[in-house]
């Protein structure tokens, strides 16, 4: 009962792109005993398998994945906040937009600027997901992981190597839960904190089409989508894969692409800007 397998499923149907094969198999796991018991049974079998939130930072090949793919369910999808009225802990699987306007019912500030970020908890941790300038790293105290094969480990804020788009976390480690530090507001302030990052990505980002956000990070001091656009590059397309024209760093899905659509989109920005600039842009995206 707290654990749900599909054979054969489709990842386009889980993934923001609308974009992957078929998974050998799929299981969520609605508990923590749930996780740990299907982790070693896929160890043991030596079934290869990877965990994913929301996909959406993700670009899952058209043969799809000779595996299982396991995603966290119920009992990740729960908050708790803590007596003192600010800290609240967030299972892994809770909606990022979901806990943004949880938060806001409270009175708390601090989390406005992931407002509009798609994705889950355990995602947004292990990316650092964030914006330029702030990331959900900064308001975290605590984060407690599944190690295969051992256990819960425990990391405090210190002990995680936090950077642009990345936790350091070992890659192999799955994230449960993580507890954020907020502080008290006016409520009509974090709402219009909020409106104010909600309505700058709807003027800056294409939202609403499928794709996966930035593909690429943005080299210190440059902005991807800025040089994209200097090299007239915005509306490029390969099959139903397009740059968009709102923002040089995404790539949307305009129906019909494939996983190679996307990567050949890609292949030919990395060639282009380093062509240009001679940078060599690093993918956000994962593969
Ligand atoms: N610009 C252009 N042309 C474009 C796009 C941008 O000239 O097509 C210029 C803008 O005018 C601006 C500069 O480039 O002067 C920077 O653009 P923007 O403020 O839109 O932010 P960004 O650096 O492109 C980053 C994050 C986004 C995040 C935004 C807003 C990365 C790779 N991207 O984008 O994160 O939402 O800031 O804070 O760091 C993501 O990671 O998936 C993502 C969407």
């Amino acid at each position: 009962i707290d654990t749900d397998v599909i054979e054969h499923e489709r990842l386009a149907r889980h993934t923001s792109y609308r974009i992957g094969g078929k998974a050998a198999l799929f299981i969520t796991c609605h508990s923590y005993h749930a996780l740990r018991r299907a982790i070693e049974t896929l160890d043991r079998e030596q079934v290869p398998w990877v965990i994913i939130g929301r996909g959406s930072n993700l670009l899952v090949a058209d043969e799809g994945y000779e595996g299982a793919v396991v995603t966290l369910g119920r009992e990740f999808m729960r908050t708790v906040l803590a007596e003192d009225g600010r800290t609240l802990t967030a299972g892994a699987g809770v909606i990022l937009a979901r806990l943004v306007n949880e938060v806001y019912s409270k009175g708390l500030s601090g989390l406005e600027f992931a407002m509009g970020i798609p994705g889950t908890v355990g995602g947004a941790v292990s990316m650092n997901a964030g914006t330029r300038t702030e990331w959900i790293g900064s308001l975290i105290e605590d984060v407690m992981t599944y190690q295969p094969g051992r256990g819960m480990r425990h990391y405090a804020h210190d002990e995680i190597a936090w950077g642009y788009r990345e936790c350091g976390l070992p890659r192999d480690e799955i994230v449960l839960e993580a507890t954020l530090r907020l502080h008290p507001a006016d409520k009509a302030d974090i709402r219009e904190k909020m409106e104010r990052y909600l309505s700058r990505r709807r003027r800056t980002q294409p939202i609403g089409s499928a794709s996966c956000g930035s593909v690429f990070k943005n080299p210190p001091d440059r902005s991807v989508g800025k040089m994209v656009e200097d090299c007239g590059l915005k509306g490029f397309s390969v099959g139903g894969a397009e740059i968009s024209t709102v923002h040089g760093n995404f790539i949307v899905n305009t129906g019909t692409a494939t996983a190679s659509d996307v990567a050949a989109v890609i292949r030919h920005v990395y060639g282009k800007v380093r062509e240009a600039y001679g940078v060599e842009l690093q993918p956000e995206v994962k593969f």
